[in-house]
């Protein structure tokens, strides 16, 4: 029982605290007051940024609308190749599904999936009809075949508190992100020619799941979309929204097409990565509308050959490599090409991110012709990286590295808004082999353009004289840089 003396130091170390905050905060403020010549530049940021964001809204109205379209067709396309006797249609609503957005329609896209595993068509369809919401527990579709599931309706995940306990203990041996992905809403497992369709949505319903994660990120939530240990599988055309952990997970799986999907969550969604691809071989992804609150899409260990071809990215981190090597495993991405993207309003575009003291590679990746508006710092190579969310407090300095071989980042076009256009940090042991031409960046008004250079293997482009920090110093604590960036996040001097 703490006695009346403890409580009134512990009210007084709080008061005090909160007192030596602001006061912190408000020298800061008072040795660096913004002049009107500042102010006047960040209303024009704003005005800039707002204008981004109309120019994004209008364009993804135009790309749902063709979205949509091409999805109907698809739709009466399917219908003409029944009445010819070319397709067999299972419709949901033969097999018991109630698709009034109450109870649990899942057993009846078991049993709809089970009846078509016996026709006999060219082209098998499960279908989902529109205008109906299946509300439906987490579905495992395993050892599926030449199968197309057409989901014009909503498929709609329960509300947290109606998610069982995870039966399936967690296997430690795996690495952290495999553990992650084991958890999933809609999972195909062994699936091998499986298409996944229609002009609806896979919705999450994972509000809740972030309200609690904000807090105890610990708190595993599932996977909206699971493709696991499977091949030649496509997923076109769908809405996929509020998932409660990552949207689209593609594991141990080859030949993987994603077309034009449309994954959306809105600000303050934690984790909602769009899709992620891990220990995946053969992948595209073509045009997908990634707006999410974490990296809109993610290459991570084990990856070869991803193409990731046009679409847009919305707010997010963009598009990241990694992160790979978290403590000292040894992991690697290949063959990696990005091209022809737009993001608006992310936090970086092409990223890579290795931990020190890990091991393996990332190697022949290529991120050419992007499109950058009112992105952070565009480009980021980190061989350093260490986020406070992930590893309180700072990381020792390594020797080992995970290497960055052969990357080449040619054209990024746009403006970005925190002074940095590119920063390539690579490790002290393990110069990176990054080769950067076709920057056309400029700052936001009154911001810096600087390029950071850091341990970059001598070569053409803007790291050609070597290290060059831009008021950036690794033996600084993130709490001064924070400090010393408050009145000018945006300007990095020579
Ligand atoms: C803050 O702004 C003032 C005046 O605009 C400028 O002189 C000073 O260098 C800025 N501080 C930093 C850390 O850049
Ligand atoms: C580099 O990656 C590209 C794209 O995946 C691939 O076509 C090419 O063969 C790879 N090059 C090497 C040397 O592996
Ligand atoms: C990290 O170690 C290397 C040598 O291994 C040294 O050159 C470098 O200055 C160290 N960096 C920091 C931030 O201590």
């Amino acid at each position: 029982m703490p006695s009346r003396k403890d409580a009134w130091c512990f009210m007084a170390v709080v008061a005090l605290t909160v007192v030596a905050t602001r006061t912190h905060r408000a020298s800061l403020a008072g040795r660096f007051p913004l002049s009107r010549r500042e102010r006047g530049f960040m209303q024009e940021r704003q005005r800039r940024t707002e204008a981004a964001v109309r120019a994004y809204e209008r364009a993804a109205q135009r790309f749902d609308a063709s979205r949509l379209e091409e999805a109907s067709a698809a739709a009466r396309d399917l219908s003409a190749a029944a009445r010819r006797g070319d397709a067999a249609v299972v419709s949901i609503l033969d097999h018991g599904a109630a698709g009034d957005g109450r109870g649990d329609d899942a057993p009846a896209l078991r049993r709809a999936v089970a009846a078509a595993a016996g026709a006999t068509a060219p082209r098998v369809v499960v279908h989902l009809p529109a205008g109906r919401t299946y509300k439906m527990s987490a579905v495992v579709l395993a050892d599926v075949e030449d199968l197309e599931l057409r989901i014009d309706g909503t498929i709609r995940a329960p509300p947290m508190d109606r998610w069982p306990a995870r039966a399936e203990p967690e296997d430690e041996t795996q690495s952290p992100e495999l553990r992650r992905m084991r958890y999933a809403f809609l999972e195909l497992r062994r699936a091998k020619r499986v298409t996944v369709t229609g002009s609806g949505a896979v919705e999450g319903s994972g509000r809740a799941w972030w309200r609690v994660r904000k807090r105890r990120p610990s708190v595993r939530a599932p996977v909206l979309l699971l493709v696991a240990d499977s091949r030649d599988v496509a997923v076109t055309h769908l809405r996929l929204a509020e998932s409660p952990f990552y949207h689209v997970v593609v594991l141990r799986s080859s030949s993987v097409a994603l077309r034009r999907l449309r994954v959306a969550s809105p600000p303050g969604s934690v984790n909602t990565d769009g899709i992620d691809l891990l220990a995946a071989r053969d992948v595209t992804v073509d045009d997908c509308w990634v707006d999410t609150g974490d990296d809109n899409v993610a290459i991570k260990e084990g990856c070869v050959g991803v193409e990731v071809r046009g679409g847009t990215f919305y707010k997010g981190h963009g598009l990241s490599i990694g992160s790979l090597g978290e403590g000292g495993t040894t992991a690697s991405v290949r063959d990696v090409v990005l091209s022809g993207v737009r993001f608006v309003k992310t936090s970086n575009a092409a990223r890579v991110k290795t931990w020190q003291g890990g091991s393996g590679a990332v190697a022949n990746v290529t991120f050419r012709d992007l499109d950058v508006r009112a992105v952070g710092a565009p480009v980021v190579v980190d061989q350093f990286y260490c986020p406070e969310s992930q590893h309180p407090g700072p990381c020792a300095n390594e020797s080992k590295a995970v290497a960055v071989e052969r990357v080449t980042i040619d054209g990024v076009t746009g403006w970005h808004t925190s002074g940095v256009a590119a920063m390539l940090h690579c490790s002290d042991a393990a110069p990176c082999d990054v080769s950067v031409s076709n920057l056309k960046l400029e700052g936001a008004p009154g911001c810096s353009n600087v390029v950071r250079c850091w341990n970059v293997k001598a070569g053409p482009g803007p790291c050609a004289a070597g290290n060059a920090m831009h008021g950036f110093r690794f033996d600084l604590s993130r709490k001064e840089r924070r400090a010393l960036a408050v009145n000018a996040t945006c300007v990095h001097p020579d």
